[in-house]
C-alpha cells in the first residue's frame, strides 16, 4: 500500500512504501539524502547502502521512484519523519537535467517572469508555486460554500457567442463555419437570463478580452466569479460581495496558513462585517488624490491605477480595511453599460460599485435595468440592435418577467494575486495568456 509523505509520521518504526518524484539529492559524509515529492509534500530518505545509492547515479530531478524504507521520526525533516535503510526502485528514469531548478523558491521579479512562464510545466512542481494554486483552488471552494449557503445554483454558460456582451474593442472574433462568432467577455447575458430561472446563480468561468496592452493586471483569458441575484437591493448586493471577500480571506487563512506564511503575507485587514467596508465616491477619491499629489483627475469618469492604490492605502491606514467600495459612477458616461441601472433618486448616477482590494479593482457590481422598455431604449441609445440574434433571447427574458436584480463579476486571478501580495496577475495564473503569450 502506498503511504504519503504526510502520513509516514504515524508509522514510526514500521516499513512503508512510498512513490513520488525525486525532488532533491545531496551527498553528505558518505550518505545520500534525497527528498521525494508526492501530493502531500516532501519525504526525506537517508541512503546508507552504496548499492542503493548507485541506483540513483545519473538520475535527475523528476525521476519517478518507489521507496520502501523504515520510518524514523525526525523533527527537522519536512514530513517530521525520515525513511531509513531504503530499497529503491526507479519507476521512470529521468536523465536530462530539468530546465529550471525547483527545490528552492523561484524568482518572481519582473525580469524573471518570462523564464518563470516559459518553464511553467516543470516550475509548477516547486512547492512554493504550488501554494498559489492550492489557495486558488481553496478560494473557489470557499466561494462555492458561501454561495451554496445563500442558495445559489452553480451554472455553466456558453463562451462562443454571436454578440459581444461588454461591447468595446476588447472582443475576440473568430470564424464560426463562415459566420463571425465572438468569445464571451463575460457571462453577463446568460447569468441574467438565469435569474429568471433560479433567482440566484454563480458561475466560475473563462472570460476573454482582447486587451491590447501588456499590463500587470490584464490577461486575455481569465476566470471570473460571476454572481447574479434576483429580488435584492444595491445595498444587499454590496454586502454580499464584501461578505464573499471576507469569507475567502478567513477560510483560506484557516486552511492554508502555512502557504501564506511561506510567502510572508499577513492576513488581510478587513472588517468582520461587509457593512463596515468603507464606501467612497469616485469624485471624493479624485479630490483626495488631487489634494495629496496635485495630479488632477477631477471630472474623469474612471479611476487611474495610481488612484486605486492610493485609496486602498488610505483605507488601510484610516479605516483598517484593505478593501474599499467605490461608488458614484456616472450614468451619463461610457462606463455606463446598457444593462446597468441608473439610481432612481439621482438618475445621473449608476447603481454600480467597484470593489478594490489591496490597490486593484477586483470586482464590478451593479443593479441591472430590469424593465423591458427601458432596457430596449438603453440598448438602442448605445447603438445596439434589439433584433440581433445575440440580444433577442436575452431581451425575451425581460419581456416575460424579470425581477429587480443585480450581480457582479469578480476576477479570480486578481483576487489570488492580491491575497498573496504578488505584483503581477500572471503569477496567479497557471498558464497565462497575454498579448505576447499563447504558450505554454
Ligand atoms: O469589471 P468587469 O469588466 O465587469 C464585468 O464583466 C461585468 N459583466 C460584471 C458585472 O457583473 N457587473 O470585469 C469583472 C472583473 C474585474 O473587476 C476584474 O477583476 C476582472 O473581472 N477582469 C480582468 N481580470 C484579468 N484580466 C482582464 N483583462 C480583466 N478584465 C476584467
Ligand atoms: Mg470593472
Amino acid at each position: 500500500m502506498r503511504v504519503l509523505a504526510k502520513e509516514t509520521k504515524s508509522y514510526s518504526g514500521k516499513s512503508v512504501t512510498m512513490q513520488g518524484w525525486l525532488h532533491k539529492k545531496r551527498m553528505l559524509g558518505g550518505l545520500t539524502f534525497i527528498n521525494v515529492r508526492d501530493r502531500s509534500g516532501l519525504m526525506q530518505v537517508v541512503i546508507q547502502d552504496k548499492k542503493e545509492g548507485e541506483k540513483l547515479r545519473g538520475m535527475q530531478i523528476g525521476t519517478v521512484l518507489e521507496v520502501v524504507g523504515t520510518v524514523k521520526l525526525e523533527e527537522r525533516a519536512p514530513a517530521g519523519a525520515e525513511l531509513h535503510d531504503p530499497t529503491i526502485t526507479v519507476l521512470v528514469p529521468v536523465t536530462d537535467e530539468p530546465p529550471i531548478e525547483i527545490d528552492k523558491p523561484l524568482l518572481h521579479k519582473s525580469e524573471n517572469l518570462d523564464t518563470l512562464f516559459d518553464n511553467r510545466a516543470i516550475g509548477l512542481r516547486n512547492l512554493q508555486e504550488q501554494d498559489i494554486f492550492k489557495v486558488k483552488s481553496a478560494v473557489c471552494e470557499s466561494i462555492r460554500g458561501y454561495c451554496k449557503e445563500n442558495e445559489f445554483t452553480e451554472i455553466h454558460t456558453p463562451k462562443l457567442l454571436a454578440e459581444a456582451t461588454e461591447g468595446g474593442a476588447e472582443v475576440f472574433s473568430l470564424d464560426y463555419f463562415g459566420k463571425t462568432a465572438v468569445l464571451a467577455q463575460s457571462a453577463q447575458f446568460y447569468k441574467q437570463i438565469m435569474v429568471g430561472v433560479f433567482e440566484r446563480v454563480l458561475e466560475i468561468g473563462s472570460t476573454y478580452r482582447a486587451e491590447p496592452s501588456a499590463t500587470t493586471r490584464h490577461l486575455t483569458e481569465f476566470l471570473t466569479v460571476d454572481c447574479e441575484m434576483g429580488y435584492i437591493t444595491f445595498e444587499e448586493l454590496q454586502n454580499f460581495v464584501g461578505g464573499m471577500l471576507i469569507r475567502v480571506s478567513e477560510d483560506t487563512f484557516k486552511t492554508h496558513e502555512s502557504a501564506y506564511k511561506k510567502w510572508n503575507v499577513p492576513k488581510a485587514d478587513l472588517p468582520t462585517k461587509a457593512q463596515d467596508i468603507p464606501r467612497i465616491t469616485i469624485d471624493e477619491i479624485h479630490e483626495m488624490y488631487f489634494k495629496q499629489t496635485k495630479e488632477d483627475y477631477r471630472g474623469e469618469d474612471d479611476l487611474r491605477p495610481d488612484e486605486e492604490r492610493f485609496i486602498c492605502e488610505w483605507a488601510k491606514k484610516n479605516k483598517n480595511s484593505e478593501a474599499v467600495f467605490v461608488l458614484g459612477w456616472s450614468a451619463k458616461s461610457k462606463t455606463f453599460k446598457f444593462y446597468h441601472k441608473a439610481n432612481e433618486q439621482n438618475p445621473d448616477i449608476a447603481d454600480r460599485a467597484d470593489l478594490l482590494f489591496r490597490g486593484v479593482e477586483i470586482a464590478t457590481l451593479s443593479m441591472r435595468q430590469h424593465e423591458y422598455p427601458i432596457l430596449i431604449a438603453q440598448l438602442k441609445a448605445m447603438g445596439g440592435d434589439p433584433n440581433h440574434p445575440g440580444y433577442a433571447s436575452y431581451l425575451s427574458a425581460f419581456k416575460y418577467g424579470m425581477p429587480p436584480h443585480g450581480g457582479f463579476g469578480l476576477g479570480l486571478e486578481r483576487l489570488v494575486e492580491k491575497l498573496f501580495k504578488l505584483n503581477n496577475i500572471k503569477e496567479a495564473t497557471l498558464f497565462p495568456r497575454d498579448i505576447n503569450r499563447l504558450t505554454p
